[in-house]
């Protein structure tokens, strides 16, 4: 009943024109709501305008300018202009910035996987690019100091998934990029990031095993980011009780990389559909205190990346390619205020 009142207040000292998806988190208790960019989508004019508008997005995540491919080409050569100009961007806004990623298998620079490096070296490669990364970008990831550290590290079965780091190194390469983070950074929370985690099942499970193992042999962890990338009509009904599962450990969560895809073409019936997703999965973070805030993997249908990699898929965000809000938006609001 509390509650009930508390918000009912909160929707009379809002007006109408301020009502936008930032606003709305942080009525709701969030630290932010927020969207992914790249850095080639800022030269688009009405893009940055839009991005920009922190009544909308209190955060920023770059989807491809930290990742090793971009950041560590070669071998101890680090490159960090192209995530620079993204911080550069969230601070003239004063947004907050997530970092990502320390380790991953995927968009790896080559040259980690065809070295064919030993134990040894691989671990000390690993500890390298992960302290130099955090290092350089010391201080950047404000506020709630952010960075998803290492991503999809499980199979569906939430066994490892057998990347290069795993066979080589085994388990305790997340222990390493993590160990070194936080010596780079101190005040950086440090995120375990996977996708295929946002509802319960064996993944998820996989991800709590592991996050009770490295808490029991002091690894520095502080949250787990619940990418989000999902099908519309097929949003998992457990997804509050996976977050509350997750901020049970002690543990922030995130959810990280939220867009809902469709099979093309677009009608009316999934747009309403998609709406109601996009409500369920904003409700689901709300209810949980410890769900610290949502970003999504970009605004616009124009910059996804679900039409290059899901044949057939597509128009997953909240705005359409001409840069318009579609009923999404409005399943985000709802989900954010509706009781
Ligand atoms: C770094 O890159 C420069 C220019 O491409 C090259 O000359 C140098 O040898 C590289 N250093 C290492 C350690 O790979
Ligand atoms: C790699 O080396 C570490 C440290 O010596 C060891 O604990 C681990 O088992 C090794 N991993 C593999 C796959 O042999």
């Amino acid at each position: 009943m509390r509650i009930t009142l508390y918000a009912a207040t909160l929707l009379l000292v809002v007006p109408a024109a301020t009502a936008q998806l930032n606003v709305w988190a942080r009525i709701a208790g969030k630290q932010y709501f927020g969207s992914a960019t790249d850095n080639y989508e800022l030269a688009d004019k009405p893009y940055f305008k839009q991005l920009s508008n922190t009544l909308d997005f209190a955060q920023i995540t770059p989807s491809n300018s930290m990742k090793w491919f971009a950041t560590e080409p070669e071998r101890g050569n680090f490159t960090f202009a192209g995530g620079e100009e993204i911080v550069a961007f969230a601070k003239k806004n004063r947004q907050l910035v997530r970092g990502h990623t320390c380790v991953w298998h995927s968009q790896l620079a080559p040259w980690v996987e065809a070295g064919n490096f030993d134990n040894a070296t691989l671990s000390t490669i690993v500890r390298d690019h992960s302290y130099n990364l955090v290092r350089n970008f010391r201080g950047d990831f404000t506020h709630d100091k952010s960075t998803g550290m290492s991503s999809t590290a499980f199979n569906e079965d939430g066994t490892f998934r057998e990347t290069v780091f795993y066979k080589t190194i085994g388990p305790s390469y997340i222990d390493i990029a993590f160990h070194a983070a936080r010596k780079a950074d101190p005040k950086a929370k440090l995120y375990i990031n996977d996708y295929n985690i946002d509802g319960l099942g064996p993944k998820s499970t996989g991800v709590i095993n592991l996050v009770k193992q490295l808490k029991k042999n002091k690894v520095p962890i502080d949250g787990i980011g619940v990418q989000g990338h999902l099908i519309v009509g097929h949003v998992p009904t457990t997804i509050k009780e996976n977050l509350q599962a997750f901020a049970d450990l002690g543990v922030d969560v995130a959810i990280t990389e939220l867009d809902i895809r469709m099979t093309l073409p677009v009608t009316p019936e999934l747009l309403e559909q998609q709406k109601k997703d996009y409500q369920t999965v904003i409700a689901a973070c709300r209810a949980v205190k410890k769900c610290i805030g949502v970003t999504i993997w970009d605004w616009t249908d124009k910059y996804s990346w679900v039409p290059g990699v899901f044949d057939g898929e597509g128009a997953a965000l909240p705005w359409d390619e001409d840069l318009k809000k579609k009923p999404a938006y409005d399943g985000i609001v709802d989900g954010f205020t509706k009781l």
